[in-house]
C-alpha cells in the first residue's frame, strides 16, 4: 500500500495535512519527529511531509532531525517550520522578522516550478510565521515569493526536495490542494488508489488472523466509533464477538432499543444489554451538583461494565473504538502522546486479556462514518449527533429522577421529530431539550397550571470549541413548542436558548 509520512514537528494543522493527503486517496500517517530514521527508511514511504511548528530552527531546544532524511531519495515537502528546517539543514539562511506575517497573502509563482504546476502566477495563500527563509540553499529554485517572503517556496527537483513557507493544507490557500496533488502524484509518483473498501477487506483479514479461534469483547456505547468497530469485528469473526451494551436509562427515547435492533438482528454477534436504570438512579438520588453527577455516572458505568465483562470473559481479546484523533495529541510534536481509551477507562488488573484490538485506530471520524455506511449500519446511527457520556443525566438539571428523565425524553423526542421533518437537521451540529427544573404558571382551558419548563438548545459549529445558537425559523420553533406543551404531560412552557459559546457552553451542565 502506498503511503505518505507526515513527520510531526508540533504544528496545529498536522492532522489536517494527513486528512488532505487522504482526500487524494493516498494513505497518510503522522509520526513524531523523534521517530528513528531506520524506521522511516524501512516503512517504504512514497513521500515525506515535514509539518509546521511553533519553534525557531536555530534554537537548540527546537525539534530537529538528521539531515540524512533528505538523502533517502524519498521526496520531501517541508511546510512552514518544516520548510525552514529543510533550508537550515542544507545551509540556507533563516532570519527572524520584526513582525509576524499572518493571514492571506498574495504570492507569485515561478512558471517553471513543478510544485506549482497548474497554479496561476498570482494566488492567495495562508501565511503564519515570524522566521522566514532569507536565502534558499545552493541549487534550489525559488518557486514562489511574496512581498515579505523572498522564498515563499523553493525546490530542488533533482534531489526531490520541496518546501513552502505557507500552509497548503488550510482552505484559505486557494490552490493548496493542487499543490499537494502535484507533490503526491507528479513528484512522489503515487497512484491514489486507497479506498475504504480496501481498508475493510484488509482489516477483516488482519482481525481474523489476530483473533483466530479466540473470543473478543467490545464495549458498545451506541456512539459512532464503537458501533462501527462492532460492525467490522462482526464481519471478521461473527459470533466470536461479544458486545456489552450498558443501558443506564439516560439515553434518548427508544435509543437503547434502536441500538439493540441495529446489532442483534443485522450483525452476527453475541449481544449483551445490561439494563440498569434503577441502579444508576439510586446512586444519583439527592445529587444536584453537575460534576458530582458526572463522576457518579462515570464510576457507576465502568463498575457495571467491568462486572459484566468479568462474568463473560473466558480468554481472548478486548476491543475498543479508538480512532485516529484519540491517539494523536497535536500541537506537541513530542512523541505524539498516545491517549488510549483503555487508559481513560482504567482497565481492571484482574482481567488478563490476550491483547487490545483497535480496528479504527488509523481513521478520521468521517472515514469511520464511511466504513459504517459500507458495512450497512443504519444511517441514523452513523450520523448520530454527539451525545455526552453522562447522557440525559446532565440535561436534567438538578436531581435526576425516573419521572424527570421521562419528561425530558418525551420532549426531546418531539424536538427530534420536528427537526427531522423540517429538513433542518443537516444544518445543525447538535440539538436537544433540557429540563431546567423551573416551574412556571400557565393556563390550560380554564385551569391554572404550575408546571415544568423545557428549554431547547440547538447549535451550529465546526469543532464545538466555539458555537453559535442556530437560527431555526420561527415556524419550526412554533411547532416544536406547541407539540411539546400539548403532548408532554407536566410541561406548560418552552423557551429557546440564544446563547453563543463562549460565553455559554453547549450543554447546560
Ligand atoms: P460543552 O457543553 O462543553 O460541550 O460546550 C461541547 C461538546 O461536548 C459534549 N459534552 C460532553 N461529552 N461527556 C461527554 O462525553 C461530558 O461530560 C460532556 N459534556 C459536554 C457536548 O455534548 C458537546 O458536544
Amino acid at each position: 500500500m502506498e503511503k505518505i509520512l507526515v513527520l510531526d514537528f508540533g504544528g496545529q494543522y498536522n492532522q489536517l495535512i494527513a486528512r488532505r493527503v487522504r482526500d487524494l486517496k493516498v494513505y497518510a500517517e503522522i509520526l513524531p519527529y523523534t521517530t528513528p530514521l531506520d524506521t522511516i527508511r524501512e516503512a517504504g514511504y512514497k513521500g515525506i511531509i515535514f509539518t509546521g511548528g511553533p519553534n525557531s530552527v536555530y534554537e537548540e531546544a527546537s525539534p530537529h532531525y538528521t539531515p540524512d532524511i533528505l538523502k533517502l531519495g524519498i521526496p520531501v515537502l517541508g511546510i512552514c517550520y518544516g520548510a525552514q528546517l529543510m533550508a537550515w539543514m542544507l545551509k540556507g539562511e533563516i532570519r527572524h522578522a520584526s513582525t509576524r506575517e499572518y493571514g492571506r497573502t498574495e504570492i507569485t509563482a515561478n512558471p517553471s516550478s513543478l510544485l506549482f504546476k497548474g497554479v496561476p502566477e498570482k494566488s492567495l495563500c495562508w501565511m503564519s510565521h515570524t522566521d522566514y527563509i532569507a536565502k534558499a540553499p545552493k541549487n534550489f529554485l525559488i518557486s514562489a515569493w511574496s512581498e515579505h517572503c523572498p522564498v515563499a517556496a523553493m525546490e530542488n527537483p533533482k534531489k526531490r526536495l520541496y518546501a513552502v513557507q505557507f500552509h497548503p493544507e488550510v482552505s484559505h490557500t486557494e490552490f493548496g490542494q493542487t499543490l499537494l496533488a502535484n507533490f503526491i502524484f507528479q513528484i512522489c509518483g503515487c497512484k491514489g488508489d486507497w479506498e475504504m473498501e480496501d481498508f475493510i477487506e484488509r482489516t477483516v483479514k488482519e482481525l481474523r488472523a489476530t483473533i483466530g479461534d479466540k473470543g473478543v469483547i467490545l464495549g458498545l456505547s451506541g456512539g459512532v466509533d464503537s458501533s462501527v468497530a462492532a460492525a467490522l469485528l462482526s464481519r471478521a469473526v461473527g459470533e466470536k464477538l461479544t458486545c456489552v451494551f450498558v443501558d443506564q436509562g439516560l439515553m434518548r427515547k427508544d435509543e437503547g432499543d434502536m441500538v439493540e435492533a441495529a446489532f442483534k438482528d443485522l450483525f452476527p454477534m453475541h449481544f449483551v444489554r445490561v439494563e440498569c436504570q434503577e441502579e444508576f438512579l439510586s446512586h444519583l438520588k439527592g445529587v444536584t451538583d453537575p460534576e458530582e453527577k458526572r463522576k457518579i455516572i462515570g464510576v457507576q458505568f465502568y463498575q457495571v461494565f467491568w462486572d459484566k465483562v468479568r462474568d463473560l470473559y473466558s480468554g481472548g481479546f478486548f476491543a475498543q473504538g479508538t480512532i485516529y484523533p484519540d491517539r494523536i495529541e497535536s500541537g506537541k510534536g513530542d512523541a505524539a502522546k498516545i491517549k488510549t481509551h483503555h487508559n481513560q477507562v482504567g482497565m481492571p488488573e484482574d482481567i488478563h486479556f490476550d491483547g487490545i484490538i483497535e480496528p479504527l485506530k488509523d481513521l478520521f471520524k468521517d472515514e469511520v462514518r464511511a466504513v459504517g455506511e459500507r458495512l450497512g449500519l443504519p444511517h441514523d446511527l452513523v450520523w448520530r449527533q454527539p451525545f455526552p457520556g453522562p447522557g440525559l443525566g446532565v440535561r436534567v438539571i438538578g436531581e435526576v429522577t425516573a419521572e424527570r428523565v421521562h419528561i425530558l425524553q418525551e420532549a426531546d423526542a418531539v424536538l427530534r421529530d420536528e427537526i427531522s421533518k423540517s429538513g433542518y437537521e443537516e444544518k445543525l451540529a447538535q440539538f436537544f431539550a433540557v429540563l431546567p427544573g423551573v416551574r412556571t404558571v400557565g393556563v390550560m382551558g380554564d385551569a391554572r397550571t404550575y408546571s415544568e419548563l423545557i428549554a431547547i438548545r440547538a447549535v451550529t459549529t465546526d469543532d464545538f470549541m466555539t458555537a453559535d445558537w442556530a437560527k431555526i425559523p420561527y415556524d419550526i420553533l412554533g411547532r416544536i413548542s406547541n407539540r411539546i406543551i400539548n403532548e408532554v404531560d407536566g410541561v406548560n412552557r418552552v423557551v429557546y436558548d440564544i446563547t453563543q459559546k463562549p460565553p455559554g457552553t453547549v450543554e447546560w451542565e
